[in-house]
């Protein structure tokens, strides 16, 4: 499966990446699926949804800053630095990533786009405005962050009911339907719409390869299916492409 992966790679000028939350479970960083994803141990309703922050955004702030404690002790493993190669020998490449976390971005990647926000963002509920994370002044649990202008502000990630970027999603699209391959990692392929970037890509006749620790709703839709971990697959595949 591995070598099928490769040759398809090596005879692309063009790719596209979409990755999940898998790319980043090596740097130790919890998924949301899965015996301990978070969403087993947290109600989504109660902490990711725009009624769940009106109810209690205390409640909600409390648990993106316990994720961004975990994020910012983490660092970018062997499969996000991997994916930084791809994009050198890549004539043509972009990657869209349902992770908040920004490891691709602090492992080197360049044509990032975050489907679904990034968590050291803030986004004003008053005037829009959006801004890199301020850690609010201590104790920072008790103090819920504000904006200049004194609105409240809320995590720039997109929650349960809202609508994603649009302008991000038709960015994807227009990359995809010129790419020769596309690459699925670390995804469970069942949040809409990203879950549908497998189908999209085969009706284009794009090349499809997925790398994940097991099958997924997706696996029987691409070429290629590589089970095994993201962090030792995309760095053989990377090496064989010379
Ligand atoms: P999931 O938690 O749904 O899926 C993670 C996938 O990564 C699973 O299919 C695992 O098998 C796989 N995986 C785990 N460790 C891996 C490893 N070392 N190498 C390769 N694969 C591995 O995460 P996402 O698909 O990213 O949305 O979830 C999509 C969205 O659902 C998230 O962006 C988030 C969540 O609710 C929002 O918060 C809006």
């Amino acid at each position: 499966m591995i070598e099928k992966a490769i040759g398809i790679l090596k005879s692309a000028k063009s790719l596209f990446v979409l990755t999940g939350a898998g790319i980043s479970a090596e740097s130790g960083i919890p998924t949301f699926r899965g015996a301990d994803g978070l969403w087993k141990n947290y109600s989504a309703t109660d902490l990711a949804t725009p009624e769940a922050f009106k109810k209690d955004p205390a409640l909600v702030w409390e648990w993106y800053h316990w994720r961004q404690n975990i994020i910012s002790k983490a660092d970018p493993n062997p499969a996000h630095y991997a994916v930084v190669d791809l994009e050198k020998k890549l004539e043509r490449f972009l990657l869209l990533t349902q992770n908040v976390d920004n490891l691709h971005q602090r492992a080197g990647s360049k044509n990032v786009l975050e489907i679904h926000g990034n968590i050291f963002r803030t986004r004003c509920l008053i005037c829009g405005e959006i801004a890199d994370y301020q850690k609010p002044s201590e104790p920072a649990n008790s103090t819920l962050p504000k904006c200049t202008c004194g609105g409240s502000l809320r995590p720039d990630v997109v929650w349960f009911g809202e609508a994603i970027p649009q302008d991000i999603w038709q960015n994807s699209l227009d990359f995809l339907s010129r790419a020769d391959a596309a690459l699925i990692c670390g995804t469970s392929g069942i949040v809409w719409p990203a879950a549908a970037i497998p189908e999209i890509a085969k009706r284009g006749n794009t090349k499809t390869i997925e790398i994940n620790l097991e099958p997924t709703a997706v696996s029987s839709i691409v070429d290629v299916s590589i089970q095994g971990k993201a962090g030792e697959i995309l760095p053989k595949i990377v090496a064989a492409l010379g």
